[in-house]
């Protein structure tokens, strides 16, 4: 069963006088796979995150379907995004979708525990022992009632991670999650968050750049390509996934 369907998705951004483009003619990836998106900097993947995750609206969409369980038909985003329906957007994106930012985006003014429950509370979850057993296989529970300011920077993005995993959503978006902490613990990192999406069988999809740990882990590599037009003021990224 495929939890995105796309076709003919495009995306168009000028910056400094150069238009990037991204085109994915068709995109598919089934409810539980794991799928890691390699690229240079400046290729598109943070854009094709932001489309996935719904924050974005491309420019053009021939079909755009995502279906985050089983129990229920397809929801064609194309047509929401078609008719501006920010609001239902928005309910989809909460319950169903979980971003790790590459810094973490933790609210300073929050405990760790009520940063990691903060998706479960905007969406009147009880509090049933989860953000706690959460933070346990995450290793962080001795600061769950601490403030993001105390905790390193990779303990910093595994509250990042527990905050995506919360409420139980059906994606996780992770745009290169480890990319500020050392080579070591960026490993160590990313192959708990990726034992735990598996053992939450939630379907996760990774921007990273260290594509041998990415391998190990077992991901699907999206294939893309970018080339550049002779006169050097296009730059297009076609993602053949
Ligand atoms: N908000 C924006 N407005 C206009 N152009 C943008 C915007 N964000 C990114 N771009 C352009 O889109 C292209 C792709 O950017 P994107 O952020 O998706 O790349 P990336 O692969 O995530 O790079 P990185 O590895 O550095 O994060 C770049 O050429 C960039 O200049
Ligand atoms: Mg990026």
């Amino acid at each position: 069963m495929l939890i995105y369907h796309l076709r003919d998705v495009v995306m168009t951004r000028m910056a400094e006088g150069v238009e990037f483009r991204l085109t994915v003619p068709s995109l598919q990836i089934s409810l539980g796979e794991k799928i890691a998106l390699i690229g240079h900097s400046g290729c598109g993947k943070s854009t094709l995150l932001d489309i996935l995750a719904m924050i974005l609206r491309p420019t053009g969409v021939g079909a755009f379907r995502f279906r985050p369980e089983k129990e229920s038909p397809p929801v064609d985003v194309a047509k929401a995004w078609a008719q501006r329906d920010l609001n239902f957007m928005g309910d989809l994106r909460k319950h169903r979708i979980g971003y790790v930012m590459q810094t973490g985006g933790l609210l300073p003014y929050l405990t760790v525990r009520d940063n990691i429950n903060l998706s479960r509370q905007l969406l009147g979850m009880p509090e049933d022992g989860s953000v706690e057993a959460l933070a346990k296989n995450l290793g962080i529970e001795r600061h769950l009632d601490k403030h993001p300011e105390l905790l390193s920077t990779g303990e910093r993005q595994r509250v990042a991670i527990g905050r995506a995993l919360a409420h139980h959503p059906s994606i996780v978006i992770a745009d290169e999650p480890t990319a500020s902490l050392d080579p070591i613990a960026a490993r160590k990192i990313m192959a708990l968050f990726v034992e735990l999406v598996e053992e939450m069988q939630i379907t996760v999809i990774i921007a990273s750049h260290d594509w041998d740990h990415i391998k190990q882990l077992g991901l699907r590599r999206l294939a893309h390509r970018t080339s550049q037009n002779r006169a050097g003021t296009v730059t297009e990224t076609k993602v053949t996934g």
